[in-house]
């Protein structure tokens, strides 16, 4: 069980219970082979308690200066932000932030789920919260929704909605994720981004009181319901 979690490797993840580290519902377990019920399971290592989850999917607050590549060049990785169980479990992010884009950003290891939530065939929506250079106008509002023209790419990209939010601030709503996607758009109307945001991927809104570098467990299903905060 602890090494389907990312507790390391068969032999380390014995060693561990063999250690008495592992409680399993609050009592110490020290034979490797028992066999563990994991519906619902709850353990802790070292003293951290854990929840099983037989697929990882998790919820990052994006802070700016961090890679979500995984390989970073220039800026430390968004998975340097989680725990080791949940790196050596194999997440990786759903998708790209730039560095200096803050937000909601999902992570995981179900490679069915990332594609689902990647492809443009599913059109999941994400939720821009940009800060602009200049004053938006409703012109560039609409040439947003209409769809415009990106450099590299005759298809259009428009926006399933963009409504502003302040003189130098729009929600922008897209289903695509292309390259710059959103910095592109605002070029192509002739603004410019100063500061991008993410507050929704699907029904899943950035919670609150989730701070910059917080990261949460999300259950399955919690993408296709309403959004809740
Ligand atoms: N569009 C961008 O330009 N940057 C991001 O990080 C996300 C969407």
């Amino acid at each position: 069980m602890l090494f389907s979690q990312g507790f390391g490797t068969r032999r380390e993840c014995a060693a561990r219970v063999q250690a008495g580290t592992v409680r399993i519902a609050g009592r110490v377990c020290t034979d490797p082979d028992e066999p563990v019920p994991t519906h619902g399971l709850v353990f802790s290592v070292d003293g951290r308690e854990w929840s099983f989850h037989a697929r990882a999917l998790v919820l990052l607050h994006k802070p700016a200066g961090y890679e979500c590549s995984t390989r970073p060049r220039h800026h430390p990785g968004v998975l340097s932000l989680l725990p080791l169980p949940l790196r050596q479990r194999g997440v990786q992010p759903v998708g790209r932030l730039d560095a200096d884009t803050t937000g909601l950003l999902l992570l995981t290891d179900d490679g069915a789920l990332l594609h689902r939530l990647t492809s443009p065939k599913h059109e999941v929506p994400k939720v821009y919260e940009v800060g602009t250079r200049h004053p938006v106008t409703p012109m560039q509002l609409e040439a947003l929704r209409t769809g415009v023209v990106l450099d590299d790419d005759p298809r259009p990209a428009r926006a399933l909605a963009a409504e502003a939010t302040g003189e130098r601030a729009l929600r922008l709503t897209i289903t695509e994720g292309r390259y710059h996607q959103v910095k592109r758009m605002l070029a192509a109307v002739g603004n410019r981004v100063d500061a991008l945001h993410r507050s929704a991927v699907g029904a899943l809104a950035l919670p609150l009181d989730l701070g910059p570098g917080q990261w949460r467990w999300v259950e399955p299903g919690a993408l296709e319901s309403p959004p809740s905060r």
